[in-house]
């Protein structure tokens, strides 16, 4: 039965909607003294506080149902085993299979992708190791200082993210740019510093067709032979599931690191795609970071439905995006190097489960994929936040926070943590106008002016939040915290019974950027047919080009 509105749970939970929009999260707590207890999950060093959701623990069960009627169990084993999960590219989604162990065997088509999988990690360390111990040089035998990766969407912000999460654990052999913008600007400041024949430069993309990668590629790639003639395709390296594209392009054979149509772009980070990790960080960090998502993929594979963190929060994601009809959520990470988590997870959640039709190509008639944004904490608390704590808008929030700084000053550290906890807090319980009224008299106000702000500094609370507490933010960490956003993913594209891992909506706006192309060039031929707004905004830049 596709239709998730038609499961028995579907019914259940629009009831217990109905009870919990009238309840709150001060009731909820009141009335369980072990509410803490029975929502925080634990996984090693990592714990997931649910409490702060809207939810008690009989919506939780019908979720937890919900999720069963959907063939969870099957599509989960699929997952893992290479069974097709995206269905209208007519593949599997094995990126699990990326951070297996040494020794793991996966039988696909006739092959054994495992075996694959291992000899393309096995080259791509030994390359990392020779360039970082100078045994690589470039072509005028100078060692490599820099690694300029340029890619675009799955092919740059999951490498770019874990570089910058885990910088602390670089030593410095190598500095790492990532460029992803067709904007001149954006690959000019990032070269602005680096010397063309100590420089690295890795074209990353699945496809090898993506039009902002190859016009950086190419710029780079001149740049380079402005310095180093021919020579420069020593500096080039492709990453990517089309080798013979990468070939035509003029990088050798030896510096063209496949993966295969099956790792989905937004999922690449652990293949291939993610050469600047081992680079930057050498191949030790790079193990770690493959063995905490692996840690992982083995607790959402195995772990009971009630006690698997993955499941529990996207069911809390369902919960709000389905049911409470919540269209947002935001990610704040009380943590500088998760700076592009945000950026990152707006990729991963939206090109996944931003999607409008079914599996079977119905329309959904139940809200899917909210859409993610956010920024770091604590700088968010001085720009976002004053809407999410008295904003019309109720929108959950994901606060994601270390125990400890992995370097630095432990005591600014717990002040960090101190705000995370406090804005969970505050967005849940908020402060009742008797409460305000109560301080605002502590603070000395005199009567007049305390009836008047009295509304102005109330806050509703019952704003809903997911928060991530770990000890630090090591690569084994930030691999299981990968995964974990990943298997979520998976599973609220479950229940919405969509396609979680096709990108269908990305390719109309592509299409009309080659023909309004020749247009901004001058062709008056190909505005034809188009709508007066569009010709009359070409018209417009025509005149300011
Ligand atoms: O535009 C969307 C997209 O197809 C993403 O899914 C992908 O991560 C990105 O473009 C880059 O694609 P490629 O790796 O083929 O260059």
């Amino acid at each position: 039965m596709p239709d998730p509105t038609r499961r028995p749970s579907w019914s259940a939970l629009l009831k217990d909607a109905r009870r919990l929009r009238r309840s709150s999260l001060r009731a909820l707590f009141a009335a369980d003294p072990d509410r803490f207890a029975r929502f925080a999950l634990r996984f090693e060093d990592l714990l997931l506080d649910l409490s702060k959701q809207r939810l008690d623990l009989q919506a939780r069960a019908h979720l937890i149902a919900l999720l069963e009627e959907a063939g969870f169990a099957e599509r989960r084993q699929a997952l893992f085993s290479g069974g097709i999960v995206n269905r209208t590219e007519a593949r599997p989604a094995l990126h699990t299979l990326l951070r297996a162990p040494e020794g793991s065997r996966l039988p696909l088509d006739g092959r054994d992708a495992a075996a694959e999988v291992m000899a393309v990690r096995r080259r791509l360390e030994r390359f990392a190791e020779a360039v970082r111990e100078g045994r690589l040089r470039g072509a005028r035998g100078e060692p490599f200082d820099a690694v300029l990766h340029i890619g675009i969407g799955g092919s740059e912000l999951g490498p770019r993210l874990v570089c910058e999460a885990l910088a602390p654990f670089a030593d410095g052999r190598l500095r790492v740019r990532f460029v992803a913008n067709i904007d001149p600007r954006a690959l000019g400041e990032a070269i602005a510093d680096l010397h063309p024949a100590r420089t690295l430069v890795l074209v990353a993309s699945k496809t090898f067709t993506t039009r902002e990668t190859l016009a950086n590629a190419r710029h780079a790639r001149a740049w380079l032979e402005a310095e180093l003639a021919s020579a420069a395709s020593d500096h080039l390296v492709a990453l990517t599931a089309r080798p013979e594209r990468a070939r035509a392009f003029g990088i050798a054979p030896e510096r063209i690191f496949p993966f295969w149509d099956w790792v989905g772009g937004r999922f690449s980070l652990w293949s291939s795609v993610g050469l600047a990790i081992p680079l930057y960080l050498g191949t030790a960090h790079f193990r770690a970071l493959l063995a905490g998502a692996h840690a992982m993929d083995e607790h959402f594979r195995t772990a009971p439905l009630q006690a698997n963190l993955p499941v529990q929060a996207a069911l809390a994601d369902v919960w709000n995006s389905t049911f409470l009809r919540l269209p947002a959520r935001a990610v704040v990470p009380y943590d500088h190097g998760l700076r592009s988590l945000p950026a990152y997870l707006q990729q991963l959640e939206m090109e996944s489960n931003g999607k409008g039709v079914s599996e079977e190509g119905d329309p959904v008639a139940w809200p899917t994929g909210p859409v993610v944004w956010g920024g770091t904490g604590t700088d968010a608390q001085h720009a976002f936040f004053q809407h999410l704590h008295q904003g019309t808008a109720v929108v959950p929030v994901d606060i994601l926070a270390a125990a400890r700084p992995v370097a630095g000053d432990a005591e600014r550290h717990r002040e960090l943590l101190a705000n995370a906890l406090a804005q969970a807090r505050a967005l849940a319980f908020g402060r009742t106008l008797e409460e305000t009224r109560a301080q605002l008299a502590r603070e000395g106000l005199d009567p007049e002016l305390l009836a008047r702000l009295l509304p102005h500094r109330t806050f509703p609370g019952d704003r809903p939040t997911s928060f991530f507490l770990y000890h630090k933010l090591t690569p084994y960490r930030l691999g299981g915290l990968l995964a974990l956003f990943e298997h979520r993913v998976f599973t609220q594209g479950v229940i919405w019974n969509i396609d979680s891992f096709d990108q269908w909506g990305v390719e109309l706006g592509k299409e009309l950027a080659a023909q309004l192309l020749p247009a901004l060039c001058g062709d008056a031929a190909a505005g034809e047919g188009w709508d007066a707004s569009t010709r009359g905004l070409v018209a417009a830049a025509r005149t300011m080009i």
